[in-house]
């Protein structure tokens, strides 16, 4: 519960809200916030910590503001990545792609405009949208968590969004957007008008690809569509499969234009050089930051298989097919309670996404047989109630 006495003017629109985040608890296995278990190497590590000291005593001076030399970095990582070479003025590192997200909210939303999200999806996203007085819609996907294509454009002509999020592979289901789905949106918000925009603006697509390594091998990403669309954004991050999560460094590739506006938005000198210097030695590291992600991708099978072979009161547990690091399934009549009996075994995982669905994140082999055993224990325990 917040302290906030009615003496302090908060803003009257967040009167009564609550700080936002999963809980983070002193458990054994955690299980809850999508990062990659897997601690870095040891030459990672000291190559951070080179890195690092190289530049700290010029902490007396701001960082470079434009962090080149990083957006270089962003390139050719996603050069190999993606397939894609992009230039320095396609891209933008921010900390975390929360902040990238925030960034996109300030520059294209604002009073008067409006935000086009597809639930289930990420829920921070009516956080920024709240943050930046921008008005939330919502297009629903189909009842498997694919997108409804169809209801989504019919959103875009309704309301005429500055912004349309969507999030491949999804958060909290695991769903991954077919390519000629994004081409389809692209397509519609070419077309489309902007309400509160001067005539002529569209809409632009922002596709949020924060689990976009765990993609199935040959899967095209955004990025490779970035060239040929004005309208188009893509969000990266460090966080998951390149296991960076608490350094917060995310990334955007899209046009030029777009990357101006939001350099209008930024704060000043918002990238640290300590932060700058550590995320160009772990790109120095690249396949070793990434070489867990095959075996993440099993795990995620595995478990997948594992949990639809499972009971719940007689009936099977679904689950729904993910392209992530982690797991959606259900359904659970007291989804909470599950939570909190795997809890007591300490295995945190977490209570989101739509009533009776629980989410769990793909650990190391020694973790995910924790869960498993606890996960059996409580299925046991609920049998007989
Ligand atoms: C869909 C999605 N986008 C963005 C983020 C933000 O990640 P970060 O700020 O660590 O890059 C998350 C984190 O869980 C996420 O699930």
């Amino acid at each position: 519960m917040s302290a906030i006495p009615s003496s302090i003017p908060l803003r009257n629109d967040l009167l009564g809200e609550e700080p936002y985040g999963a809980p983070q608890l002193d458990v054994p296995v955690c299980l809850n916030v999508n990062e990659n278990p897997y601690p870095l190497e040891p030459d990672v590590v000291s190559s951070i910590a080179q890195r690092v000291a190289s530049i700290a005593a010029e902490l007396n001076r701001y960082p470079d503001r434009e962090h080149i030399e990083l957006r270089q970095a962003f390139s050719d990582y996603l050069a190999k990545e993606s397939g894609t070479r992009l230039r320095v003025e396609q891209l933008w590192g921010a900390n975390g792609s929360n902040e990238i997200m925030l960034q996109l909210f300030q520059a294209f939303g604002g009073p008067g405009r409006t935000a086009l999200g597809c639930d289930p999806t990420y829920s921070m996203y009516p956080e920024y949208a709240r943050d930046t007085f921008t008005t939330w819609k919502l297009a629903h996907r189909h009842e498997d968590f694919t997108l409804d294509v169809d209801r989504t454009i019919d959103a875009i002509n309704e309301y005429g969004p500055s912004m349309v999020l969507v999030t491949s592979p999804n958060n909290p289901t695991g769903t991954v957007l077919p390519h000629d789905e994004i081409e389809a949106l692209l397509a519609a918000c070419e077309q489309a008008p902007v309400t509160g925009a001067p005539e002529g603006a569209h809409p632009i697509l922002i596709v949020d690809e924060a689990y976009v390594e765990f993609r199935d091998p040959g899967t095209p990403s955004a990025v490779s569509l970035v060239p040929k669309h004005h309208n188009l954004a893509v969000s990266r991050t460090m966080s998951k499969a390149f296991a960076f999560a608490g350094a917060r460094v995310g990334y955007l590739a899209a046009d030029e234009g777009i990357i101006d506006a939001v350099r209008i938005v930024r704060m000043p000198y918002h990238l640290s050089a300590v932060t700058q210097a550590a995320a160009l030695a772990a790109f120095e590291h690249t396949d070793e930051q990434l070489s867990t992600v095959a075996h993440l991708r099993q795990t995620r099978e595995q478990t997948a298989s594992w949990l639809a072979q499972q009971h719940y009161h007689g009936e099977n547990i679904r689950v729904a097919p993910s392209g992530s690091n982690f797991v959606l399934f259900g359904t659970f009549e007291r989804r909470e309670t599950i939570f909190q009996d795997l809890l007591d075994r300490g295995v945190l995982i977490r209570v989101v996404g739509p009533e009776g669905w629980l989410r769990v994140c793909m650990g190391t082999d020694e973790e995910m047989a924790r869960f498993r055993q606890a996960f059996t224990e409580v299925l046991a325990l609920h049998d007989q109630a």
